[in-house]
């Protein structure tokens, strides 16, 4: 890795020592500042996205910042690094609830979802997003993850709460499902985990597979253009946990951003090295394109801003094609 291109404490410490506590406050401002930090601070709903899991209180930088997605780098397994990163730890580690309801809210405005609507939730995590729209009265929801502990706290909550929402253990890079649903969500980064382009590609195949023929999808995406302009190095936040240091490096060369999260827990010190792939608008159109489905439209945050380079979330509507009918190339009637 060439060390120039890679943008994180080494250059932040540089940085920070020429001017002061400026490139912190920035960050801050960033995320819990006016504008956003507004929001957070009121707890409004739909706008708290911008400032996932920023502690108002405290005016720390949000967690979601690295999108909190993730799995640690390239070299381990996948089904490893899930275990690791996206076992019972997670939901102590990123109190995600609060955000729930605005960010389920803007789903149903941007998508224009009805009761009958079949939803796919592809990484699922504990399931606080299909649970929500079975909440909401959606018959037909179905959430998939790999992480084995999170489908059983996202089952155990369906069953206590009476909900009709499914949860399958499936990768996103082969789902068993066919033309099966009307609108797939893929929600909080739930991608480029994989240090592979390659897998990513097939996760949105597939993704593209299980939407029936007019079918759209929805990915919430941390935007990468705001991740440079307010890169901030090291943070704290205070979790379930207790008090969590995040020291985060990106990599301009490879696009991926790396994220080690020290803790302690039980009285002893634990890390966990969440890194993912972190795609600018045009790779995801393309990509799309190239899985078969066509760019619709990019929103900056659930309350439906208008996607930009300050927007800290990237959500993005694309769409299936309906079938085409079968045109003949040589119809004989027309020559007779
Ligand atoms: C950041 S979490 C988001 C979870 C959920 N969408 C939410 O907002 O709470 C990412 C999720 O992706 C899941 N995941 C990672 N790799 C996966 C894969 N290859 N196939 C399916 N799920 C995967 C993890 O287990 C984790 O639950």
């Amino acid at each position: 890795m060439n060390t120039k291109h890679v943008f994180g404490c080494q250059v932040a410490d540089r940085r920070s020592r020429v001017a002061g506590c400026q490139v912190a406050w920035r960050w801050r401002e960033t995320f819990c500042g006016l504008r956003p930090g507004a929001a957070i601070i009121h707890g409004r709903a739909g706008h708290a996205d911008e400032c996932a899991g920023a502690r108002p209180v405290d005016r720390q930088p949000a967690r979601a910042a690295v999108g909190c997605a993730g799995a640690a780098a390239g070299a381990m397994r996948p089904d490893r690094w899930n275990a690791r990163n996206f076992g019972g730890l997670y939901p102590q580690l990123y109190a995600l609830d609060h955000l729930t309801a605005g960010q389920v809210d803007g789903v149903e405005r941007m998508l224009g979802l009805a009761p009958g609507t079949r939803i796919l939730d592809v990484c699922c995590g504990y399931g606080r997003h299909a649970l929500e729209l079975g909440r909401r009265g959606y018959r037909h929801v179905v959430g998939v993850d790999v992480s084995r502990p999170l489908l059983a706290r996202a089952r155990r909550a369906a069953r206590a709460e009476g909900l009709r929402v499914t949860f399958r253990q499936a990768d996103m890079r082969r789902l068993p499902f066919r033309r099966s649903f009307d609108v797939a969500l893929n929600l909080f980064t739930s991608f480029g985990y994989i240090a592979d382009e390659a897998e990513d590609r097939a996760a949105l195949r597939a993704m593209a597979r299980a939407l029936r023929p007019g079918g759209r999808l929805l990915m919430d995406l941390l935007n990468r253009e705001w991740l440079v302009r307010h890169f901030q190095p090291r943070y704290r936040e205070t979790t379930a946990l207790g008090v969590v240091s995040n020291h985060l490096t990106f990599d301009l060369e490879t696009g991926r951003l790396r994220n080690v999260r020290r803790f302690r827990k039980d009285g002893r010190p634990r890390s966990l090295a969440i890194e993912f792939r972190v795609y600018t608008l045009a790779e995801m159109v393309r990509m799309l394109r190239e899985a078969g489905l066509a760019f619709q439209r990019a929103y900056g945050n659930f309350a439906g801003a208008a996607y930009g380079m300050d927007t800290f979330r990237m959500i993005i509507v694309a769409s299936k094609p309906e079938r085409r009918k079968s045109v003949r190339r040589y119809d004989r009637s027309a020559v007779r």
